[in-house]
């Protein structure tokens, strides 16, 4: 299976995850290390200090907890172990993510409504006012803060501000969008945030990340309907041992660790976000000139990830397309919306305006290769 694996070739993924790193934080993963040594432990409880300061919040007021798994995991911990037993979640959707927020509820058997918004239309802020103010069983709200799905970046601010309002519970799925876009936890009022080592945070794929309000946290114990996506106890793990309840996974943590070191490096949030900003133009600047046009309005778009829509010759097939780029080293995403047709490009990840640059020359060549017409 892997005779061959001294030839290959690592392409540089436009993806929305798994995503571009960098060779370093890759070869830290080369390690063994004991679950209970004293150097992991160490590095996990530095991992955590470093999430809380890339949120900009203080040990106590808020709390920094890392779940097994991919994204999906800590979003489901998250669901099963906030919302309280007699409880009820409001999910405001406008995507596949929140889509699946709903679904992870209904299957948690959580009583769970959704606001339904089409996947290029902002939530309607006096919807979601009116019902919390009819509805008194809802504890719980959430959100998707850039939607993956389309890159929409939704108004966590404005939702925020009512949600507080109501005095009902914020949680915020911020996967795509935490360590390039700044998220003032405090002044949004979020309780819980949920993202992923291996978005905007340009580590490995296999752990999720939680940031709890701490207040509310403490209010959550025997909340959670399953036992491994226990986020109180596994906090409370974290916490008194500084070790996970169950194996960790040592090299992803690892991996971690040494991306966040490259975030700070970097500049931290905001020089990350200029980077992808810079990604992001280039690319727009770019399809434009080829001929594509993008999904979403510019007030709606964010610059983490970007939806084109296929372009009108009946002769374009997205598989050949993907398959020639592939071909060529250059690798993009298939689009996840309910009606239109759309590929997506990931501007995040260790990726610079020289990749996107490259990319876009090899997207010309390939539609020339292709006869597709764009005009
Ligand atoms: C906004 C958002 N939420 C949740 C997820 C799920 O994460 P995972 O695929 O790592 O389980 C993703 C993945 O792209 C996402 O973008």
């Amino acid at each position: 299976m892997y005779n061959d694996i001294e030839s290959w070739k690592d392409k540089i993924l436009f993806t929305p995850g798994p995503l571009t790193t960098s060779r370093t934080v890759k070869e830290v993963m080369l390690r063994d290390l004991g679950s209970r040594d004293y150097k992991f432990i160490s590095i996990v409880q530095e991992i955590r200090n470093a999430l809380l300061e890339i949120a900009n919040v203080k040990k106590g007021e808020y709390e920094a907890i890392i779940m097994q798994g991919s994204g999906t995991f800590g979003v489901e911990a998250t669901v099963g172990s906030t919302v309280p037993p007699d409880g009820k979640a409001l999910v405001i959707v406008n995507g596949a993510y929140g889509k699946r927020i709903k679904q992870i509820a209904d299957v948690l058997k959580i009583d769970a409504v959704s606001l339904v918004y089409h996947e290029n239309q902002s939530p309607n802020l006096e919807e979601i006012e009116l019902t919390l103010k009819n509805d008194e069983k809802i504890t719980n709200v959430w959100v998707v803060h850039c939607e993956t799905t389309t890159g929409i970046i939704n108004p966590i601010t404005e939702i925020g501000e009512i949600v507080k309002r109501y005095g009902r519970k914020y949680n915020v799925d911020a996967m795509s969008s935490f360590g390039a876009m700044p998220i003032d936890l405090k002044l949004n009022n979020i309780d819980f945030l949920v993202t992923s080592a291996n978005k905007c945070l340009e580590s490995v794929p296999g752990c999720s990340l939680v940031l709890a309000k701490k207040e509310s946290l403490l209010k959550t114990e025997g909340y959670a309907r399953s036992l491994s996506l226990d986020l109180y106890d596994q906090w409370k793990g974290l916490e008194t041992t500084g070790q996970f309840r169950f194996t960790p996974p040592i090299q992803i943590l690892l991996a971690l660790g040494k991306a966040i070191e490259e975030l700070k490096n970097e500049g931290g949030v905001e020089s990350r976000g200029k980077r992808y900003k810079e990604n992001y133009e280039t690319l727009l600047k770019g399809m434009n000139k080829i001929g594509f046009k993008k999904y979403l309005s510019d007030d709606l778009a964010g610059y983490i990830i970007t939806s084109f829509l296929y372009p009108n010759d009946p002769a374009f097939d997205f598989e050949e397309f993907y398959k020639r780029l592939n071909e060529k080293g250059q690798v993009i995403y298939l689009g996840k919306l309910s009606d239109i047709q759309c590929f997506r490009i990931g501007t995040l990840g260790r990726i610079n305006k020289n990749d996107i640059e490259t990319l876009l020359h090899f997207m010309e060549d390939t539609l020339i290769e292709m006869n597709i017409n764009m005009r």
